[in-house]
């Protein structure tokens, strides 16, 4: 990979430890996937932040590179954390646990990372724009921010964004060259898509089928009357979960399905059965209805409030979205708390230690968080549309 003179001296140690250390990943990237050079990226998103994933060898890693004097030099963001930082003890937390967590997110913020802890930046003031290339890594917001934004970015892991955020750049391969964005596949969909958790099935049959590779997407039926946003993140996040897919193009909605037209490859779709069947147990009853997987948007919270509005639900509800976005949706909050729900910032349930919680079962409209509760929290999921969730295991009608 060709460097600059100012990368060649980052990496043989003459700029300090830290920016060595943080050019070595870059390079080593590069070498792997045969980047020409680097790019600059507006922005980074690091993920790995939470204690229950990366533990303490994580943190040591962490302190040693912030001691070493690593600051990022570009704005860079968290992605969730197992709590949220105000209000642990209301979820269940143990104090030991929080203590560990505090102490990821102060060495980070130490380094310059702010502490947004959320999956969906895109939502707030960090939203990128088209063709901007960014270092992000949680996997919903890179399908996100490569398709529905159209800006480019690939699937970082945690240590390569922190990188990227340190060095100001990024290696230059795959999402950030236009022969990466091009689809490998045509994927028709003949069955009906009526809500955000049909999106969500369809993305993981998406993802199955295709493992890494790019979709072109055509939809045959009319779009349900529901926030487009809202319905790509849901079908992206479940993508990127049951495959690695990290762009997607849809024929007349997404901003760079005229630029790469369909090729490769062609499959159909003509039943979500398989999905739900894999994504869901028969559950009548459960410890806990979770949304807000990705991070709930604004428009997310007034939909929950008017369907809680003056009502009291029957089992616990968790809301978790950033707290940027909490707190301007204030209104919507209180309503949603007034119902019992609790609205949580800087975290996610699959993030958070779920077994020290006592929850064994969710209900959840979220194909991401029912594809990996099960296996990564040992969860029992019901997976199922926004509105069924509160009706049938909320009991609010
Ligand atoms: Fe976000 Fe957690 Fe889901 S990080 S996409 S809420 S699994």
């Amino acid at each position: 990979m060709g460097l600059t003179k100012e990368e060649k001296a980052m990496l043989s140690g003459e700029r300090g430890p830290a920016l060595q250390r943080a050019m070595e990943i870059i390079w080593a990237l590069g070498k792997i996937y045969g980047a020409a050079g680097t790019v600059p990226v507006k922005s980074a998103q690091i993920s790995g932040i939470s204690y229950k994933n990366i533990g303490e060898a994580g943190l040591d890693f962490l302190k040693k590179w912030a001691s070493e004097g690593a600051k990022v030099q570009i704005p860079a963001m968290m992605n969730p954390a197992g709590m949220d930082l105000k209000r642990w003890k209301e979820m269940g937390i143990p104090a030991e646990f929080a203590q560990k967590q505090s102490e990821i997110v102060e060495t980070l913020v130490a380094m310059g990372v702010e502490p947004t802890l959320t999956c969906a930046p895109y939502l707030a003031r960090n939203r990128p724009e088209f063709g901007e290339h960014l270092a992000w890594s949680e996997s919903s917001a890179v399908i996100f921010a490569n398709s529905v934004i159209g800006a480019r970015t690939n699937r970082e892991g945690g240590p390569s964004a922190l990188a990227a955020a340190i060095v100001g750049r990024t290696a230059c391969y795959g999402f950030h060259t236009e022969q990466g964005r091009k689809p490998a596949c045509l994927v028709e969909v003949a069955c009906p898509l009526k809500d955000e958790a049909d999106f969500g099935a369809l993305g993981y049959l998406i993802g199955k089928k295709l493992g890494y590779k790019t979709p072109y997407i055509r939809l045959r039926s009319e779009l349900p009357a529901i926030n487009k946003e809202l319905l790509l993140r849901a079908m992206g996040a479940a993508m990127a979960a049951s495959g690695s897919v990290s762009l997607f193009h849809v024929e007349g909605l997404t901003p760079e399905a005229e630029i790469f037209p369909a090729e490769g490859e062609r499959l159909t779709i003509d039943s979500l059965n398989v999905a739900y069947f894999a994504l869901s147990s028969p559950l009548n009853e459960v410890d806990l209805i979770w949304i807000g997987c990705p991070h709930a948007s604004p428009e997310e919270l007034e939909l929950i409030a008017s369907l809680v509005n003056g009502r009291t639900l029957s089992t616990r509800l968790w809301v978790t979205t950033s707290r940027e976005i909490a707190e301007k949706a204030g209104k919507a909050v209180e309503v949603i708390e007034e119902a019992g729900g609790l609205v949580l910032s800087d975290t996610c349930l699959v993030v958070a230690p779920v077994e020290a919680l006592g929850i064994k079962s969710v209900a959840t409209n979220s194909a991401k968080a029912a594809f990996y509760l099960p296996s990564w929290a040992k969860v029992q999921v019901a997976f199922a549309p926004l509105e069924e969730c509160l009706t049938r295991y909320g009991g609010v009608r």
